[in-house]
């Protein structure tokens, strides 16, 4: 009789966005399935900033972000390519590469991605310093009902995740906004400053699921 209200009290906070400052989701295990799913609270960008910290050791290919719409399942992913060591923004399913960066094992790395319609163009920052701007894709919004997750890799909408290409370790610190960012804000963002925070994902009021072995940790600092 008493497990009623618990219940429903539950299914509230689950659905309440969360303060995860100082927090970061620990994705402990190789899988198909744990994964980590986002709530947007805007659906159509004419262009995008996506900030993240993560931490792993993987001898690999993996994702970072995955956000997918039932056009195009790749709209807005950050994959790290282990063979050819290039971190891969792909945008409407177009793919940029950037190479070049000493993307260490076993250390936080800041990695800020911009993309906007109307030049096509595409930029990251990795621990705050900048690549060069490539031509991705123009024209057209990204425009939802989109499914963003943490962990996997969606090679269809919501689903068709990859072991091989899932997420091992950390990630902390996820904002997007629905605009290009300041070179300045991006630094900012990087050397843990202050920072506008996400309008579209806030990891300081973040609206999330999580499906399978993933764990909500304080972010360990070093002494
Ligand atoms: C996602 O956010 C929208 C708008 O902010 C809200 O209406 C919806 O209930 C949320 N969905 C989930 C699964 O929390
Ligand atoms: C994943 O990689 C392993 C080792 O390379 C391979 O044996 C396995 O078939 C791959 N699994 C899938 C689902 O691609
Ligand atoms: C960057 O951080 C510094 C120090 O917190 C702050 O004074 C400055 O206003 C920030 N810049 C931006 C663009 O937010």
């Amino acid at each position: 009789m008493k497990l009623f209200p618990v219940l429903v009290m539950l299914t509230a906070c689950a659905a309440r966005p969360q303060d995860l400052s100082g927090k970061m989701f620990t994705f402990p295990l190789e899988s198909n399935t744990a994964h980590v799913r986002l709530n947007a609270s805007r659906l159509d960008f004419s262009s995008l900033t996506l900030c993240h910290r993560s931490f792993t050791d993987l001898k690999r290919d993996h994702v970072l972000f995955s956000l997918a719409t039932p056009v195009h399942s790749n709209d807005f992913l950050i994959f790290w390519d282990y063979t050819n060591k290039e971190i891969e923004p792909h945008i409407k399913n177009r793919k940029a590469e950037f190479g070049g960066r000493d993307y260490k094992p076993n250390m936080w790395h800041s990695i800020c991605t911009t993309w906007d319609s109307e030049s096509g163009l595409v930029q990251i920052w990795f621990n705050g310093l900048p690549s060069i701007r490539k031509f991705v894709s123009t024209g057209t919004n990204i425009v939802g009902p989109v499914i963003i997750i943490l962990g996997q890799e969606q090679d269809s909408y919501g689903g068709g995740f990859d072991i091989n290409q899932s997420f091992i370790g950390m990630i902390s610190d996820v904002h997007m906004w629905d605009y290009t960012m300041s070179s300045c804000e991006i630094q900012n963002y990087s050397d843990e400053l202050s920072f506008t925070l996400g309008n579209v994902l806030n990891w300081n009021a973040l609206d999330f699921q999580i499906t399978g072995r993933v764990l909500i940790e304080d972010k360990q600092r070093i002494c």
